[in-house]
């Protein structure tokens, strides 16, 4: 037990009530804890980084595959049996399994849930779209009521998506209306609405993220913009000569993963919850990419590029371009890498990528026809 210092009238502690006097030992604050669903995948990367760096003790949930799925955090796994200083721990969970997702929110008791686990893209979203109603609409109200029925007040984080906004032209603000055009965006509007509902209904600090795109060179190799950085890459060291694609003058608002993750923790610092644009405010058509990428790596795209009509959407986006006003007043958020810094960015890496790739198929380990 603590005791009062001996002479009460030294120092600037010094009171008439000895019981206050007493100099706390630095014992340093307990850790703030992170639940994160979809931690294997882009984003999920870059925000366990941030939290981490941030000193939070970091859960994912991941789901079940018949391989490794966890490249993306292998420079931040730090086995526990080996350390007991490991602060990201990973565990099986599924948002289409309600069990689960209420086992751990109640065993972990975070302070933060981060739901960014979803049937991301859009175009197999009209191949799979039960599934991705599922898991993106459904799987966040699993989720959302794993939250509320927690013995503990916990802040709830939804990754909503700028599709949502569909086919409403730009620009495109938290009070533009939305006009879903796949099965994606739809699930991720019932998302938005279930997050709102809960925050409304429940009382619960439940904010929605309404992020336009944002790329990197984690992205995953079938979204457009991966895909072209991929190719230039195999292009440029000569393991692939062609590379086929859908809409060339779809637009997009493209910003940076990195700087992403960090308005969605932003968000979750606020006195009051809320909706949030998180946007570049820029926007460029897929040929403008392409015009860049190829473009920085010395190659004419023109020469390259085919369309391949199965790549064209039932229902299209023709543009998006946010307004994010609101995030950059309210929570001081600006993105900090521009449009050709993120094409240079992705390309760069990805020439790095084909010249290993290179070295396999010289050493005759691997087929150059093999796609990434
Ligand atoms: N990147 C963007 O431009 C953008 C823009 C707006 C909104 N968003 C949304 O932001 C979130 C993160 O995006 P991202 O680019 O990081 O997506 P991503 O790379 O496709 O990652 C999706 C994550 O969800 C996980 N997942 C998929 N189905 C699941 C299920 N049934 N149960 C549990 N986990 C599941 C994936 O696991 P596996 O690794 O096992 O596949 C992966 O970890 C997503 O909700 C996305 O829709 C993204």
């Amino acid at each position: 037990m603590a005791t009062a210092p001996s002479d009460k009238s030294n120092g600037p502690e010094s009171t008439k009530d000895s019981a206050v006097t007493t100099i706390p030992p630095s014992i340093p604050p307990p850790r703030k804890v992170a639940l994160v669903t979809g931690i294997t995948g882009q984003d999920g990367s870059y925000l366990t980084e941030f939290l981490l760096s941030k000193g939070y003790d970091v859960h994912g949930l991941i789901r079940r595959s018949s391989n490794f799925n966890t490249a993306r955090l292998d420079h931040l796994y730090v086995d526990p049996h080996i350390s007991s200083k490991a602060r990201m721990k990973l565990h099986y969970a599924d948002l289409s399994d309600a069990s689960s997702l209420r086992r751990w929110v109640d065993s972990i008791l975070p302070d933060e849930v981060y739901n960014l686990a979803a049937q991301s893209h859009v175009a197999v979203s009209f191949e799979i779209p039960d599934y991705t109603a599922d898991v993106v609409g459904t799987g966040s109200l699993r989720l959302l009521e794993a939250v509320r029925l927690a013995p503990k007040s916990i802040r709830y984080y939804q990754a909503g998506s700028s599709e949502m906004f569909g086919s409403t032209p730009p620009p495109q603000s938290e009070s533009t209306p939305f006009h879903p055009r796949s099965p994606y965006a739809a699930a991720k509007v019932a998302a938005h609405w279930y997050t709102v509902n809960y925050r409304e209904a429940y009382d619960l600090f439940a904010c929605n993220g309404i992020l336009f795109n944002h790329e990197s060179p984690r992205r995953g190799e079938n979204f457009v913009t991966r895909k072209i950085t991929r190719a230039v890459g195999r292009i440029k060291v000569g393991l692939q000569t062609k590379l086929f694609l859908g809409n060339l003058s779809a637009a997009r608002d493209w910003g940076f993963a990195g700087d992403y993750v960090e308005a969605m923790w932003l968000m979750l610092q606020q006195d009051k919850p809320g909706d949030y644009v998180v946007a570049t405010e820029e926007s460029h058509t897929v040929e403008e990419f392409l015009y860049a990428a190829f473009g920085y790596a010395g190659l004419d795209w023109k020469d390259h590029v085919e369309i391949d009509k199965k790549y064209f959407r039932p229902t299209e986006v023709d543009s998006l371009k946010g307004d994010s006003t609101k995030a950059r007043r309210e929570l001081k958020w600006k993105p900090k890498v521009g449009f050709q810094d993120l094409v240079k960015m992705m390309v760069d890496h990805d020439l790095e990528l084909a010249k290993k790739e290179k070295v396999l198929v010289d050493a005759g380990y691997r087929d150059s026809q093999q796609q990434p």
